[in-house]
């Protein structure tokens, strides 16, 4: 039987700081286990005034420093991306609101979630902060966050049996 391509789509705000990182972290640990052949992953933002950037140097830099290179261009999440995604993962409730919102239209059969939540030791709810009006620190941090909800979702995704 053909395997799968699991397709899965990071979205927070503008699309320059967390979803691109999520996406890069992602990008990395699925290699890592030997599934990139098994993935399509993407990441968009709920709001289009960065469309086009790349990401912000400061994510870009922190990546860089833990060897992972942010190499997407911004861009808004529209509906038609519920026709094509598996999973869809919201950095904050504002996101997952505004998603939800447009989901209504779609009849989306995948996975709609607050990306923390796939983070067994994160609390209910729990947000990736936004980092752009803050200092190093905040971009460090979104990594560290990021690496520990993109393993709790891949275990889920193969619990999910989409990875058989
Ligand atoms: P992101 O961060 O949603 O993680 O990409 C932001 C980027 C830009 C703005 C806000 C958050 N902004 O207000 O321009």
């Amino acid at each position: 039987m053909a395997q799968k391509t699991v397709r899965v789509c990071f979205v927070c705000l503008g699309n320059i700081c967390r979803s691109p990182t999520a996406e890069g972290v992602m990008r990395r640990l699925v290699e890592d286990q030997g599934l990139s052949e098994r993935f399509e992953i993407d990441s968009a933002g709920t709001a289009a005034h960065h469309a086009g950037e790349r990401a912000d140097p400061r994510a870009r830099q922190a990546a860089q420093r833990r060897g992972i290179a942010l190499d997407s261009r911004a861009r808004p999440f529209a509906v038609e991306d519920f026709f094509t995604q598996h999973y869809v993962l919201a950095m904050d409730r504002e996101n997952l609101e505004n998603l939800e919102a447009l989901a209504k239209g779609a009849d989306f059969r995948g996975r709609l979630s607050l990306f923390r939540d796939f983070d067994p030791e994160a609390k209910a709810e729990s947000e990736v902060p936004d980092p752009y009006y803050g200092g190093d620190a905040g971009f460090e941090e979104v990594l560290d966050l990021c690496e520990a909800a993109c393993r709790g979702l891949i275990e889920q995704i193969r619990r999910d049996g989409m990875l058989e």
